[in-house]
Formats: C-alpha cells, sequence, structure tokens
C-alpha cells in the first residue's frame, strides 16, 4: 500500500488561490513571477473518471489530470481492506506513462460477474529533467465500485440516445425521463458533438454529465456519427473512448444480449468535395461488412438470445431524405450492412442520423427487422428480459413517443 501521504480529492477541482504566497514581499513577486495560471489552480481531476469497455475480466478507467502529473488506479475487491489493493498502470515499452495529463489506464485478469472498488491516485509532476523530478501535490479520488459482466447474465436495462450535437443539458434531461439510475448500459449512437476541434469538446458536449451521473460506475458506449468524422481533430475520436482493438466499431456480450455497434461513416460521398478528399469511408465500410458476416457466424453471436444492433446512420432511409445522388456515403453503408443483418436474426436496430424520431416495423422498407430512428430530442429506453424487448422511446418533455414489445423467441 502506498505509505506516501495524498490528499483526498472531491473529484471537482477547486481554486488553489494563494496557497504558495509568501508573507513577505520578496517570496511574493517571486511566487507571483514563476507560478503561471495552471499552477494557480489546485491539482485534480478535471475531468472522469469514466469507464471504456468492461468486459467479464477486464475494464478501462478514463480521466484527466489538471495537470501533469504520474497517475495510476487501484483495484480492490468490493468492500475489502486497502491492504487488498492491485495497482494497474499505463505502461509502453518499459515506461510507466507520466506527464500527461490524459490516461487510459486498463485494469486487467479481473474476475467475470464480481464488483470492484477503485480509486485513482495522482502525483503532480513540476519538472521532469533527464536526472531529476520534481514533484508536487499527490491526490486519491474518492472509490468507485463497478462491476465485471456476468457472462450468464439474463436481459439489462438499456439506455440509448443520439444526436445531442453538444448539448450536454438536454441528455441530461432525457437521462432523467428513462430512469436511468436502474439502467444497467449506456449507449450513444452518434453526433454527440457537431465536430471535434477542440480537445475539451468530447467532456464538454457528454462525457462531464455522463460521469456525474453513471460513468465512474457504469461504462457508456459511443457508435460514431458522422459529425464526429469532422473537425482537425476527428482523427483523436478513439483516444477517448479506447478499446483494447484499437476499432471504433465492435461487437460485445451483455450476458445472453449481444450489441453490435456499426460506424456508418460519412454521410456523403467519399469523392464530395467538403471532405477534401481526406475520408475513406467507402473501403472501410467494406472493411466492416466482412467482419460483420464473421461475426454473425461466430457462436457467440448465434447462442445470444437477443440481438441488438446500434449504428448512427439509419439502415432504412425515410422518403423525404431521398434524394437521387445526395446520401451515397449512407446508401452505401446501407448497401454494405442491411444485407449482412437481414440474414442475422437481429431483434432491433437502433440509429439516430434524421433528427426525427420513426419507428420501421419489420418487413416495410426492405429491412428484415424493427428499425428505429432514435430522434434528436428523445431517447430509447429498452427493458430486455424474458424473451421479450420492451421499446420506450421518450421526449425531452416526458411524453412517451412509442412503447412496443418486441418478442425475440419467436423470431
Ligand atoms: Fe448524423
Amino acid at each position: 500500500m502506498c505509505k506516501e501521504k495524498y490528499r483526498n480529492i472531491a473529484e471537482q477541482n477547486e481554486r488553489r488561490g494563494n496557497r504558495y504566497m509568501k508573507k513577505t514581499l520578496f517570496t511574493f513577486l517571486a511566487a507571483a513571477f514563476s507560478l503561471s495560471l495552471a499552477a494557480q489552480e489546485k491539482f485534480g481531476l478535471s475531468h472522469g473518471p469514466y469507464l471504456q469497455e468492461v468486459t467479464t475480466d477486464k475494464a478501462t478507467v478514463v480521466f484527466q489530470t489538471s495537470g501533469k502529473a504520474f497517475s495510476w488506479v487501484e483495484v480492490k475487491p468490493h468492500g475489502a481492506p486497502e491492504e487488498e489493493c492491485v495497482r494497474y498502470y499505463a505502461s509502453d515499452h518499459g515506461l510507466k506513462m507520466a506527464y500527461n495529463t490524459f490516461n487510459s489506464i486498463r485494469l486487467k485478469k479481473l474476475e467475470p460477474a464480481k464488483a470492484y472498488d477503485y480509486r485513482i491516485l495522482s502525483k503532480e509532476m513540476r519538472s521532469f529533467q533527464p536526472y531529476k523530478v520534481v514533484f508536487g501535490d499527490s491526490i486519491a479520488t474518492p472509490w468507485h465500485t463497478f462491476s465485471t459482466i456476468d457472462p450468464e447474465g439474463k436481459g439489462a436495462s438499456i439506455f440509448i440516445t443520439s444526436d445531442m450535437h453538444g448539448d450536454a443539458a438536454k441528455l441530461d434531461t432525457l437521462l432523467h425521463w428513462a430512469d436511468y439510475k436502474t439502467c444497467h448500459a449506456f449507449f450513444y449512437a452518434g453526433d454527440m458533438m457537431n465536430y471535434m476541434d477542440r480537445p475539451e469538446l468530447p467532456f464538454t458536449s457528454f462525457i462531464d454529465i455522463s460521469v456525474k451521473r453513471f460513468a465512474s460506475s457504469i461504462p457508456f458506449e459511443v457508435v460514431r456519427g458522422n459529425h464526429e468524422t469532422r473537425g482537425n481533430l476527428a482523427r483523436e475520436f478513439s483516444r477517448y473512448f479506447p478499446k483494447e482493438d484499437g476499432k471504433i466499431y465492435g461487437a460485445y456480450r451483455l450476458g445472453d444480449i449481444m450489441v453490435v455497434m456499426l460506424d456508418s461513416g460519412e454521410d456523403k460521398a467519399d469523392s464530395h468535395p467538403v471532405y477534401a478528399g481526406l475520408t475513406d469511408f467507402d473501403a472501410y465500410r467494406t472493411e466492416q461488412a466482412a467482419w460483420l458476416e464473421e461475426l454473425v457466424q461466430t457462436k457467440e453471436y448465434k447462442t445470444a438470445r437477443y440481438r441488438i444492433v446500434i449504428s448512427h446512420f439509419p439502415m432504412v432511409m425515410p422518403s423525404d431524405n431521398q434524394k437521387e445522388g445526395v446520401w451515397k456515403g449512407w446508401e452505401d453503408a446501407i448497401r454494405k450492412f442491411l444485407p449482412v443483418l437481414n440474414r442475422a436474426g437481429v431483434d432491433l436496430l437502433v440509429s439516430g442520423h434524421t433528427h426525427r424520431y420513426a419507428y420501421y416495423e419489420a418487413g416495410t422498407e426492405g429491412n428484415n427487422f424493427p428499425v428505429l430512428i432514435q430522434g434528436a430530442y428523445s431517447a430509447a429506453r429498452l427493458d430486455v428480459k424474458d424473451g421479450k424487448i420492451q421499446v420506450k422511446v421518450i421526449d425531452t418533455a416526458g411524453q412517451v413517443l412509442k412503447e412496443a414489445v418486441l418478442d425475440t423467441d419467436k423470431r
């Protein structure tokens, strides 16, 4: 266990004030000269912690410190004494990550269906020279609790929304109406941001409010929307939502539920002038379609009692969106993904993008499964149990837009 002294923090930065100011004029001037504005802010976490990719035996803890630091995570079985802590670091090529602010630390060798407590410890690094490291403040966050996935788990309550376009208050309203405290899994189906051109945007758009409500204990999954492919930081997207395989698309089993997350890319053709020749989504969607073909043949997929697919683009195109030759990227996604999904016993596809809530019954637009288009002012709550998916779509005023019960055992 740690022998050093750590200041317990409440994970909200406080202002440091004049902590370093001395009483004499000389020391006051020296301190005022040497302290940067950043140093005057009390060292702590500026964002997170939030969980990503929690599996049966692994989990990733993501957080950002307010200044450059050396950080790690301590983990123990839920309720166990601190002496049982195991430390996890981010380490690459023999070096522990240090003198950084953004952290993504993978916890491994966990047991399935087990609750764990974790906390973050961090030592501010005021100077990092080849032969001299000067540490500053040391902090410890409160303990948080999470559980690894139970492979024998049956059903779940799932929250899904999309198209918040940076409106964290709207997301918070929808979490409230969907009774998020009783949900076991959270999915953001794309366009949670308008674009990525500032490092803070993912946090202010939806991560910070998720942390405030649930994300230190339950992970959220982000399915990328076309807007998140835009902006000069779009190539940093996956850094915020790290996956062991480095992919943005993927699938996993939440007990007996198979969740498939597709990355549908941009809505227009790669050759469209607005992309300046910098997109490669046609090839990317082809790669995903091949992966999807293999996925639906796996035992993991076939033995799932429920199969839910999440994609930013709907796999049907509403009639008022059908403009000849305009949405070639969206059309390409439908052309490549829908035939595979139609053969794969999908129970429900949840999507976004159009900003207008819509629900397509199976068999209405070439889709062999129901397609829910999640509007920009609503969220879906799926209560999955006893061979049924209860679908409830609620808007920002708390009005129920849709209620349906899908009998998945009769698929
Ligand atoms: Fe979109």
